[in-house]
């Protein structure tokens, strides 16, 4: 069966897969239309993508994506409006000279933050004038919160966009993408969102956006976990964001939007050092062993997702099949990382079969 046929049934109203224009054709375009009612720009819609130089925008490639959405019926997950990664050098400087946090400067990055959110809304409204524009969300920011303690509110990343703007600039973020995508769900969006230190960190920021009434609809957790990290942690951090929810009075949906499953051996560089043993062997002593244990992690991460699904408003997986995951290359090469439900050959993996027959 199709993923989004089994999680649609489990009240997962979107299912999605991170994808570029290799994946809209031939049999890659197949299996996203088979298993997938929703995808998300992997690249196409990043800062350094649309905007590489000051006012010379570039929307070619997310107009392909955008021409496949609109040829099948998909849904499309916005990402990624402002951001510190991929995004050109030229926002953070005037001429050579880097921006400060006066208030010219300031008022230089703020301007530029909103020319760049109105530049992409102005494209969407003119290609779909009747309001009918197949994306749906928007991941606002993305990756505001640092991994370890800093000095900053909330343990902020020190970006470029916080030392010039302080905190307030994901306010802003909110404020912008509320007026020219007034339509669309507004995420903010992070990794090792289930790590207990920065689950606080990223529940506390949330919190205060609420409390000064940004209009933020969502909170996404990227989900690039590895066998040596309990689902227990994820479980935990979902309900921490149902909690504030209530206890705000305040709805908020939650998105998995990146996920997928590495090797333990590597850890995707994250401190799994919180004193949690692993639920999942890391005894990954050849590839069928992988793929099995991969298969049970999938099953047990799926259990906490289907508790869940009241709040998770989407589910998407970080590339269509294995030969496709960014950790094949990143942060270097390991080819033998099997993250995803389908193989190279975009055929079914154990981890399909933990997805659609739950324990
Ligand atoms: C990754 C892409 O998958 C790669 O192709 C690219 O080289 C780097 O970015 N968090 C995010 C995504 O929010 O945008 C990243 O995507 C993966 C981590």
């Amino acid at each position: 069966p199709g993923l989004k046929d089994v999680l649609g049934e489990d009240g997962f109203e979107h299912v999605g897969v991170a994808i570029d224009q290799r994946e809209t054709v031939g049999r890659p375009a197949q299996l996203v239309q088979r298993h997938f009612n929703a995808f998300t720009p992997e690249n196409d819609g990043k800062p350094a993508e649309v905007q590489p130089v000051e006012g010379q925008f570039t929307f070619g490639d997310l107009d392909a994506l955008l021409d496949f959405a609109d040829a099948t019926g998909t849904q499309v997950y916005g990402h990624v409006l402002v951001w510190h990664s991929q995004t050109p050098d030229w926002f953070f400087l005037d001429g050579q000279r880097p921006l400060t946090s006066s208030p010219a400067d300031q008022a230089l990055l703020r301007a530029r933050m909103e020319a760049h959110i109105k530049a992409i809304a102005d494209h969407v409204n003119a290609r779909y004038p009747d309001g009918d524009s197949p994306i749906w969300a928007w991941d606002v920011v993305n990756e505001v919160i640092a991994d370890g303690d800093n000095a900053n509110p909330h343990d902020m990343r020190d970006s470029r966009w916080f030392q010039v703007l302080g905190e307030t600039f994901v306010d802003t973020a909110f404020r912008l993408a509320d007026r020219y995508f007034p339509q669309q769900a507004l995420f903010i969006n992070d990794y090792n969102t289930e790590m207990p230190t920065k689950r606080a960190d990223y529940l506390e920021l949330v919190s205060s956006l609420i409390a000064r009434g940004v209009p933020i609809d969502g909170v996404g957790h990227q989900a690039h976990v590895d066998f040596a990290r309990p689902v227990q942690w994820l479980d935990d951090s979902l309900t921490a964001v149902e909690k504030l929810s209530a206890r705000t009075g305040r709805p908020l949906l939650q998105a998995i939007t990146e996920l997928d499953v590495s090797d333990s051996k590597e850890n995707n560089g994250a401190d799994v050092s919180n004193g949690t043993v692993p639920q999942h062997s890391p005894a990954m002593a050849d590839q069928d062993q992988a793929e099995t244990e991969l298969g049970y992690y999938y099953r047990d991460l799926f259990d906490v997702l289907r508790k869940h699904s009241g709040s998770i408003e989407s589910v998407t997986f970080w590339g269509i099949s294995n030969g496709r995951s960014w950790l094949r290359t990143w942060p270097a090469a390991r080819p033998w990382e099997s993250p995803l439900p389908f193989d190279d050959d975009l055929q079914v993996m154990p981890a399909y079969w933990g997805i659609v027959d739950p324990a």
